[in-house]
């Protein structure tokens, strides 16, 4: 017989949320049973759009409800810590967006809160479901690339003023994104975390050590955040990375996320979303696609799979909670990511403790 699915309650109703109940909606283990956000209105637009669900009055009484197995926590980053470590208190699972926290230490909090509580604990770092990355991940352990040099991630792009005050949609007034209190840091902490959890997870290498700078150069007026940074990082397999971001580029434009080893190369476009380009210097063969020596190639590494990244966390996360499957990003593993960030956050003078 099927599982019973797991019953959801959503805190944070904002800009992501709204992609977090479609996700709900599309994955096969899961229902929306309540939801709660400081600013009611918004709550109740998500229950509403679904039979059943209720927008609750406070957190407490969210977390209070027997029909809430798990909650997704959407909220603003400095807020990820405190609500999850009460919802796992509560005997809930949390699945917290990106990062786990503002800070290491208090990231270890939650994976202690939720080891105390034997709750599970996970961090939609959504591009660890991408059809392709577990191709990509298995490729990679099988040496095609030889070992591994580098690391390349640029990520140059343009937010428009109003982000700082509302996101890219202005459903949420706010501006919690542009203080350090709040967000822990801009673009590094916000964007470039996604694609460093990548390929951690795709390489199973760690950022050891940074060399950084980075500051706020071109943002609207009270952005405390970085809008720019630059790092040189090793990593733990003794290769070193080029790590730099930045969210106030006119013009935008510049992507780039590569992985560098002794025999190949891999170029990835979207961070995990896109094609992947592969340079070998000996052959391969990925999914029947011949990968001639010494040319470029374009690759699929999906194996025919597809889906959206979000709704196979959130149904990955529910086979987690049920006892039938391992999660590919638990709370402690997430905590490392945070952790290459915080590093190059104190090398740049970004830390504030
Ligand atoms: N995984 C991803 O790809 C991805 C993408 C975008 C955003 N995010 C993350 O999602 C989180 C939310 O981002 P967003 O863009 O939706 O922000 P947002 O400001 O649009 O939404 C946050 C919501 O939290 C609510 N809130 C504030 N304090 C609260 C409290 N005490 N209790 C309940 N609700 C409260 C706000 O009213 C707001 O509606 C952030 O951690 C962000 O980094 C993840």
């Amino acid at each position: 017989m099927a599982e019973e699915p797991v019953r959801y309650g959503m805190i944070g109703c904002g800009e992501i949320a709204v992609q977090a109940f479609d996700a709900l909606m599309a994955a096969g283990n899961a229902t929306l049973a309540a939801t709660f956000d400081v600013e009611q209105e918004l709550a109740q637009d998500l229950a509403g759009k679904t039979e059943g669900a209720v927008a609750c009055a406070s957190q407490q009484d969210l977390l209070a409800r027997d029909d809430v197995d798990a909650v997704i926590v959407s909220t603003p980053h400095y807020l990820h810590a405190p609500v999850a470590i009460a919802a796992v208190e509560a005997g809930k699972h949390a699945l917290v967006e990106k990062p786990i926290a503002c800070r290491v230490a208090e990231a270890r909090r939650m994976v202690d809160a939720a080891a105390a509580a034997d709750r599970r604990l996970g961090v939609c770092f959504v591009h660890r479901y991408t059809p392709i990355t577990q191709g990509v991940r298995r490729f990679v352990a099988e040496g095609h690339l030889g070992t591994i040099m580098s690391w390349v991630i640029v990520g140059m792009g343009h937010k428009e003023d109003s982000y700082w005050t509302g996101g890219y949609t202005q459903r949420a007034r706010t501006v919690w994104r542009m203080r350090r209190e709040t967000a822990g840091g801009g673009y590094l902490i916000m964007n470039t975390i996604h694609t460093i959890d990548w390929l951690r997870h795709l390489t199973g290498q760690e950022v050891v050590a940074a060399r950084a700078a980075g500051g706020t150069y071109n943002s609207p007026e009270g952005v405390e955040v970085e809008d720019l940074f630059s790092a040189s990082v090793t990593l733990s397999g003794g290769g070193i990375g080029i790590i730099a971001g930045g969210s106030s580029v006119p013009g935008g434009g510049l992507n780039e996320t590569r992985l560098i080893g002794t025999k190949g190369q891999m170029v990835f476009e979207g961070s995990g979303r896109g094609a992947t380009a592969v340079f070998l210097t000996d052959g391969a063969e990925v999914n029947g696609q011949e990968v001639p020596a010494g040319e470029w190639t374009d690759v699929d590494f999906s194996d025919g799979k597809s889906g959206n990244a979000r709704a196979l966390t959130i149904e990955a996360f529910g086979r987690w909670v049920r006892g039938e499957q391992e999660f590919l990003a638990p709370g402690d593993d997430a905590l490392k990511t945070l952790q290459a960030c915080e590093s190059i956050y104190r090398d740049a003078g970004l830390f504030d403790g």
